[in-house]
């Protein structure tokens, strides 16, 4: 049994509700649940497992709760974390920037020495261009939820994604 920590920043609560799905699904693992605007830079320091959810604003923008927390997090040391990341945004409305945030979150977190499992594939999606991909644009660097066009899929992406981190953070 582990202890992970998840944190999530969402403005109008789609991210926080997966948040909470993907928490209730860890059975037989304690989660605890950060919103990142009341969150400060100790409290990551605590876990060597970590989940970290973040929704694209604005045209490829970090959401606004990450965007205050953004220098802060930059100071992190993630040197011997393992992190998955989710993100949440809207492939046919945003189709250029689909899940941008994802991909800037997964960036600060290589250069801060973490390491990232959790990839997940692209196939089932339609969209134009995403900073979220990995070099080959096969996977995602995280789960991809988009609440606004593919709601009737969260529940499977997630079950299945939650198997997917179980094994490869390895307990
Ligand atoms: C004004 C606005 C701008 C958005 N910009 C993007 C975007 O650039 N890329 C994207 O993938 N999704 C974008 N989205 C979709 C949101 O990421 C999506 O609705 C998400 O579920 C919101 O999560 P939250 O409720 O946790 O904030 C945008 C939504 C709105 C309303």
């Amino acid at each position: 049994m582990a202890t992970i920590g998840l944190f999530y920043g969402s403005s109008l609560g789609n991210t926080e509700t997966v948040a909470e799905k993907i928490s209730d699904l860890l059975t037989g693992h304690t989660v605890e649940m950060h919103d990142i605007s009341s969150t400060d830079k100790s409290v990551f320091e605590e876990y060597d497992y970590l989940i970290m959810g973040i929704p694209t604003w604005d045209y490829g923008q970090i959401q606004s709760d990450w965007e205050e927390f953004w220098v802060e997090l930059g100071n992190i040391d993630f040197n011997g974390k393992l992190v998955a990341l989710f993100g949440l945004g809207d492939q046919f409305g945003y189709a250029d920037y689909f899940l941008d945030a994802m991909g800037m979150l997964h960036d600060v977190v290589l250069e801060q020495g973490g390491a990232v499992i959790g990839y997940w594939p692209v196939d089932g999606y339609e969209f134009e261009a995403s900073k979220a991909l990995t070099d080959d644009k096969s996977e995602f660097v995280g789960l991809a939820i988009d609440e606004d066009c593919q709601p009737e899929l969260t529940e499977e992406r997630v079950q299945a994604w939650v198997e997917q981190i179980v094994d490869e953070f390895d307990f």
